[in-house]
């Protein structure tokens, strides 16, 4: 029987304080803003933040390269904010989840400065070390996630050093004990402060497979991939298990760790009750299921309903029985799901594909993930020029696909409007205000232009806004414990335009009907689902009381019995 659990009935809201809201004009969103603006987080209905970052970091990668765990970023405030913050949240009934990054530092931290000066260096080890080919070529033939070599070469000692990421991103050395209780320490640091738990950044990255092995490498590509080697790594469950015992155990948080290249099967052990690692992971397979094409990563193509209902049912049956999924479209590594998988072309689709797409997530068995702006249907950015991007990952790939890989600017500008993690990062769109109201200054990344007719000022007290509608879903998912707890079935599998489901519990029933499609299905029959009696509990569109019925497009409904 499933345990019930305060984290399994919790709905989590995304705040990427560098572009929420900044307080002070410097054009970055910093945690005063994450301050002011708790109230309208409570009012959505989240109970807790997932905070990106906020630690001492040169923002190589915006502070996923972390110069001091145990400090907060000058630009974010001071450590005092951040008690303030973790204060008012939880008097407010709000949680607050840090981002754990903890794969790799950032090259500035005081660790790498010392294992880089030499050999015998103390700290040599907490870090990955390994000298050059004979042919003065890298230790191996890894491409690092932001292009180029995983490996960088250091004058002082003449060899180099693996990052997974970009190069003021060296990954740490799990296999180094003493590595392994410098990280329980500084997550102790931050609990004992009274912090709620950890998104834990690339988790299943920090077991390297001995040897470090070349990696299979496409016929066109530039590198090798590092996947099969760093991904699920021989000793990854005993590195959570030991993290497990060591620190989270001792603490009443939750916990989800971003793994991309995970399985169902792994992550039935990664997430099972009786395997004491972790409660929930963030997989990445519907994120690739757009991603398949000649272009890779940056194709343009918008994932096929076959794909994305057997891909999101076969993880709701894998972890039925053993763990337990979190629900996702968005974060700040992802496109705008409303571009994304649903349609913003004209303003009436906007708003009707975004309210499918929660309504489709939200219903699902697991715990649901908000990414700020997804509850206004903020849509993807389309940037004029490259000059306009602020990512690293995104700037890297410009270079390396226009000059290496005779990709023309043109089709590589557009694949990033498709694709680039910057759409996620423009700033919070809070009114029609000049520069959307995030901040009086001039933001370090431009505001979507369409901030004047996508905001929150003009969504709160819309009833039929996107931001309306998420509040709503949240609200039954605390009225309705069929929609935590209940089991999930797939309906309509082959249909070509509507992803149907039905949960069950405890006697009752919950039919879900989304039309992915941009054209008019035809006709569903309640009686088909013995459901001809049940009540209507939400729809996006006005509904006619019938129980068979054709759906608009982009149209959901939300059935109880
Ligand atoms: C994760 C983060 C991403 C970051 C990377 C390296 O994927 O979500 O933003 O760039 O890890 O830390
Ligand atoms: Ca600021």
């Amino acid at each position: 029987m499933m345990k019930k659990a305060w984290w399994k009935e919790a709905v989590v809201y995304q705040v990427y304080p560098r572009s929420f809201m900044d307080s002070n004009g410097d054009g970055i969103g910093d945690l005063r803003g994450v301050i002011n603006k708790l109230d309208y987080i409570c009012d959505l209905g989240a109970d807790v933040i997932w905070l990106n970052p906020i630690y001492k970091s040169p923002n190589d990668d915006n502070g996923y390269d972390i110069s001091d765990y145990r400090d907060i970023m000058d630009e974010f405030g001071t450590m005092a904010d951040f008690d303030e913050l973790l204060e008012k949240a939880h008097e407010k009934g709000l949680r607050i989840m840090m981002d754990l990054v903890v794969n790799h530092t950032s090259d500035e931290h005081p660790w790498f400065l010392e294992s880089r000066s030499s050999k015998d260096n103390p700290y040599r080890d907490y870090y990955i070390w390994r000298p050059e080919k004979e042919e003065g070529t890298p230790p191996n033939n890894w491409g690092s996630c932001f292009s180029g070599s995983a490996w960088q070469k250091c004058e002082e000692t003449g060899e180099y050093y693996l990052h997974l990421f970009s190069i003021k991103q060296p990954d740490l050395n799990w296999e180094n004990e003493k590595v392994r209780r410098e990280v329980y320490d500084l997550m102790r640091f931050w609990l004992d402060k009274g912090v709620d738990g950890f998104r834990m950044d690339v988790i299943n990255y920090i077991s390297k497979t001995p040897g470090l092995p070349d990696g299979p490498r496409d016929a066109d590509a530039l590198y090798g991939n590092f996947g099969p080697f760093c991904a699920n790594g021989p000793r990854i469950h005993e590195f959570l298990k030991e993290m497990n015992r060591e620190v989270l155990s001792h603490y009443d948080i939750i916990t989800v760790g971003e793994m991309p290249d995970v399985t169902i099967e792994l992550s039935q052990q990664y997430t099972g009750e009786d395997e004491d690692e972790l409660q929930m992971v963030f997989q990445f397979e519907h994120m690739g299921l757009d991603r398949s094409g000649p272009m890779g990563r940056w194709s343009k193509d918008r994932a096929k309903l076959s794909d994305l209902r057997r891909c999101l049912s076969a993880w709701q049956t894998g972890l039925s029985k053993k763990g337990w999924n979190s629900l996702y479209w968005n974060n700040h590594d992802q496109p705008r799901v409303v571009s994304r998988f649903g349609c913003d072309a004209t303003e009436e689709m906007r708003v009707r594909s975004a309210k499918m797409l929660g309504t489709l997530l939200h219903m699902l068995k697991g715990t649901p993930y908000i990414y700020q702006g997804e509850e206004l249907g903020m849509t993807n950015v389309r940037f004029a020029s490259i000059d306009d991007y602020r990512d690293i990952e995104s700037l890297n790939a410009w270079k390396e696909m226009t000059q290496q890989c005779g990709v023309s600017e043109a089709e590589m500008l557009s694949s990033l409007h498709w694709q680039s993690r910057d759409n996620a990062r423009t700033p919070m769109q809070w009114d029609d205000t000049e520069n959307a109201g995030f901040t009086a200054g001039t933001p370090w990344i431009d505001v979507n232009p369409n901030y004047h007719t996508i905001n929150v000022q003009s969504q709160l007290n819309d009833e039929n806004s996107v931001r309306s509608y998420y509040k709503k879903l949240i609200a039954l998912r605390k009225a309705y414990p069929i929609i935590v707890y209940g089991d999930y079935t797939l309906l309509l599998p082959d249909d070509e335009q509507i992803f149907a489901y039905q949960r069950t519990f405890e006697g009752q029933k919950l039919l879900v009907l989304c039309n992915y499609s941009g054209d008019r299905t035809k006709q569903v029959c309640l009686r088909e689902w013995g459901m001809e009696d049940a009540q209507l509990l939400l729809s996006n569109m006005p509904v006619n009381v019938d129980t068979n019925f054709t759906l608009e497009p982009y149209e959901a409904r939300v059935y109880l019995l």
